[in-house]
């Protein structure tokens, strides 16, 4: 008999139930892709949350449905929180399905093709599996607690860079920025100043699989959601880099802010980032 995978708390989840949540994850994030692509072609209604640089769009919704609809499918019992509809109603469960049906919608909105499909998988408080597709660059990937990470069924792993001044970064901006004091400009400087080169691709799931693929040696950002980074984290961290809050305690996807880099950098990127509470941004 093959042993089980995960050994947490009394329950563990066998190879079997791993593969079956893994394909169902594969399967929703096309199906999710598919349907960003058909509306990227054919037009989409757009309407604003609350402020003018917080947008939701039609295909924002129809991908959401999609993916809820192909996951209840096949594990009816299971817990659901995605973006647009919240927690669903369903009762407790150990698995919680954890959904950003198109993280980049300003990009998408505006036909920057950088935009993805993510989905994480939570057992018992844990996120054990990470399904991030990109339907633009057909890139799909994944993580698997204890298995690695593979980019279209290839292994991955973070870079090599051994220091800040050697690293290419990337962060994003919340969307309450034009009126939070607290808005990462100050870091922004900071790491411009000290790193070899800064990019903002406006999609934090991208931005943890860009880490865990080496095209990214170091992420930060503040005010991000559990939906953001709940496939993402795995992926990193099975890719063999390091995630943690700015006060480097373990990363918890309900946590505030997020450090995500190869391993080698991360204390010089921890440094950087508690001078936000200084005045000077350098
Ligand atoms: C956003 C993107 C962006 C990040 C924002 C997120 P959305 O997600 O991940 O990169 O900077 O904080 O809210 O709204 O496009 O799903
Ligand atoms: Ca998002
Ligand atoms: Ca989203």
């Amino acid at each position: 008999m093959l042993p089980p995978i995960f050994f947490l708390n009394t329950m563990t989840l066998s190879i079997n139930e791993i593969a079956n949540l893994t394909q169902t994850a594969i399967h929703a994030a096309r199906l999710g892709g598919a349907i960003l692509q058909d509306y990227a072609k054919k037009g989409f209604t757009i309407h604003s949350k609350g402020q003018a640089i917080n947008l939701v769009t039609e295909a924002d919704l129809r991908s959401e449905e999609a993916i809820i609809q192909s996951i209840r499918n096949t594990f009816p019992e299971h817990q659901i929180l995605s973006e647009e509809q919240g927690l669903q109603d369903i009762p407790q469960h150990p698995i919680k399905w954890i959904i950003d049906p198109l993280d980049g919608t300003i990009n998408f909105a505006h036909g920057f093709p950088m935009y993805n499909v993510s989905i994480g998988v939570e057992y018992q408080g844990t996120c054990v599996i990470g399904v991030i597709y990109d339907p633009t660059r057909d890139e799909l990937f994944l993580g698997q607690q204890g298995h690695g990470a593979t980019l279209n069924g290839t292994p991955i792993q973070v870079s090599t860079t051994p220091k800040l001044a050697e690293a290419l970064l990337v962060t994003g901006f919340a969307y309450d920025i034009h009126t939070a004091t607290d808005n990462n400009l100050k870091e922004f400087c900071a790491f411009t100043l000290r790193a070899r080169g800064m990019r903002r691709t406006g999609t934090a799931a991208i931005d943890l699989c860009y880490i865990a693929s080496g095209r990214f040696d170091g992420f930060w950002e503040l005010q991000l959601n559990p939906w953001d980074t709940a496939a993402g984290k795995v992926i990193v961290e099975e890719a063999g880099g390091t995630v943690t809050n700015y006060a480097e305690e373990p990363y918890s996807i309900y946590d505030k802010t997020i450090l995500a880099t190869n391993g080698l950098i991360h204390q010089e990127m921890a440094e950087v980032l508690r001078l936000r509470e200084s005045k000077s941004p350098s």
